[in-house]
């Protein structure tokens, strides 16, 4: 009889098991389904979406415009975090002028200022590409 039990409970541990895993498996295939829909992009990541939509634009070399429209613009156009506006070309001086200049704003941008994550969230961007973007958001040479 003990013996009966003691199988019986054996048995129910493994069927546990069992479910548990099964469990398991099924939220995976759920996981995977949401996938597409869940996927986002964080800042100072790459985003495979928008190196998708770049590579479908034709990729290869990057324009001031392309890297402010899918980088810097998201915060600089309309100042968020306090960030110096577009085109703002007063506040933009003002900044190279207690940095040191427009090399000392590049630097900022390189390694990233308080709110602004490195290299404004363009990852793949070179430091000639930075400042290519900096002296069109800024107007300075
Ligand atoms: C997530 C928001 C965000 C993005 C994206 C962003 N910036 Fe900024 N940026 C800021 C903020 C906020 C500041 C002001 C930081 C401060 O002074 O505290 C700033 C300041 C700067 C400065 C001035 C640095 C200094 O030393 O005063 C430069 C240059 C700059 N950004 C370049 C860029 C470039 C180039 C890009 C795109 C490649 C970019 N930023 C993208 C938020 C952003």
């Amino acid at each position: 009889m003990n013996l009966i039990k003691k199988m019986l409970a054996a048995h129910a541990a493994v069927l546990a098991l069992w479910a548990v895993s099964a469990q398991a498996a099924t939220n995976d295939d759920i996981a995977a389904r949401l996938k597409p829909v869940g996927e986002v992009c964080v800042q100072g990541e790459e985003c495979k979406g928008i190196e998708a939509v770049a590579a479908a634009a034709g990729g290869g070399a990057k324009t001031p415009d392309d890297i402010i429209t899918k980088h810097c613009g998201a915060c600089h156009t309309a100042g968020v975090l306090g960030a110096p506006k577009i085109g703002d070309g007063a506040a933009w001086k003002a900044r190279a002028g207690e940095r040191g200049g427009l090399d000392a704003l590049l630097k900022s941008a390189i390694a990233g200022l308080n709110a602004m994550p490195p290299m404004g969230t363009c990852a793949d961007c070179t430091d000639a590409d930075l400042k290519g973007a900096i002296e069109k958001m800024s107007g300075l040479k």
